[in-house]
């Protein structure tokens, strides 16, 4: 987010008092992949064009045009100009700012997109404060999915276990599995852009594929199944490491005598050898509490456990139709 305070306009420009409060200014170049997000979460915030001008900057792109997928989605709400010769990026984001009649400028990248309120929350914080010249926001990533992920460094794991009202020593997140559209993309995106390692596919069916991935020494930190059909993707579970065999035996009674939701377990997985029970909560997720998840080194090459591999080598299966793998 920037001002354009001190930047020249054209002779066009408007007069002070007539200007919009935003220039929402999107440059585009030969891809238009998440443009149809970017522009819906403008759109989204419902702010009309005396308030806010919206212009996708296409910089000379030779495939993948913008102006159709406008036209499209914003009709004329959102203005589409195209350069009549190639320019570099920073020279159309240069152009994003001389183009903008706004009192302030947002640069949106077209494979980016703003949350519900973003426009308006911003503005209470900016409007009549002269003293302000630019203005920084949270930003975070955002996976093929739609799953938001929080990229953070320097944690501390705690050195005694987190002690509970009931007898439960948690040693760490141990992983969560996300439900996508696509494994395969997925597994793409998490090791291609984000540097995880494949540990292995686990085929439940000819449908049901699993991907697990590691970003240390567990087996795995995330997995993904595909997801069921009409439904979107969401977080299944997450996995709580438990110091013993115990306490996993002891949250299953406990669970069981509080009629909770157990989706499965007791039960051991048959790649990451975890020992495992998970209850469903109110949220939607479950929460699996495991014991003896595996560790890899760096001689591990990824295994394909083919289709009829059981989640559970105990026998066991899932007991609640609260708990969806997918
Ligand atoms: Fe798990």
């Amino acid at each position: 987010m920037m001002t354009e305070q001190g930047l020249t306009h054209g002779t066009d420009s408007p007069p002070a008092g007539a200007r919009p409060f935003w220039s929402v200014m999107i440059p585009v170049y030969n891809s238009t992949k998440y443009l149809a997000r970017t522009l819906e979460s403008v759109l989204e915030q419902n702010i009309g064009p005396d308030a806010m001008q919206i212009e996708v900057i296409d910089g000379y792109s030779s495939i993948d045009l913008p102006e159709p997928l406008v036209k499209q989605i914003a009709g004329d709400r959102v203005d589409n100009f195209r350069h009549s010769q190639p320019l570099s990026m920073a020279a159309n984001w240069n152009s994003c700012i001389e183009r903008a009649r706004g009192e302030w400028v947002h640069i949106l990248h077209s494979d980016d997109y703003v949350l519900p309120g973003f426009y308006s929350r911003l503005e209470a914080s900016l409007k009549n404060r002269q003293d302000v010249g630019a203005a920084f926001t949270r930003w975070t990533t955002v996976d093929p999915d739609g799953h938001i992920l929080a990229l953070t460094y320097g944690f501390t794991p705690l050195e005694d276990p987190v002690h509970y009202t009931r007898e439960l020593r948690v040693v760490g997140l141990g992983h969560v599995l996300l439900t996508v559209a696509d494994t395969q993309r997925a597994h793409d995106f998490y090791t291609g852009v984000l540097g995880f390692r494949l540990s292995d596919w686990v085929n439940i069916d000819e449908h049901v594929r699993l991907c697990f991935l590691r970003c240390n020494e567990r087996h795995h930190s995330l997995a993904f199944a595909p997801c069921m059909p009409g439904k979107s993707p969401r977080l299944q579970h997450v996995m709580f490491e438990v110091q013993s065999l115990d306490d996993v035996m002891r949250s299953y009674h406990f669970l069981r005598l509080h009629n909770a939701p157990i989706g499965m377990g007791p039960g051991r997985h048959p790649n990451c050898q975890t020992v495992h029970v998970y209850v469903q909560t109110p949220g939607g997720f479950a929460v699996e509490l495991g014991w003896g998840h595996r560790r890899l080194d760096d001689t591990h090459e990824p295994i394909v456990y083919p289709a009829g591999t059981p989640v559970d080598v105990w026998g066991g299966n899932i007991q609640s139709s609260e708990f969806e793998l997918g």
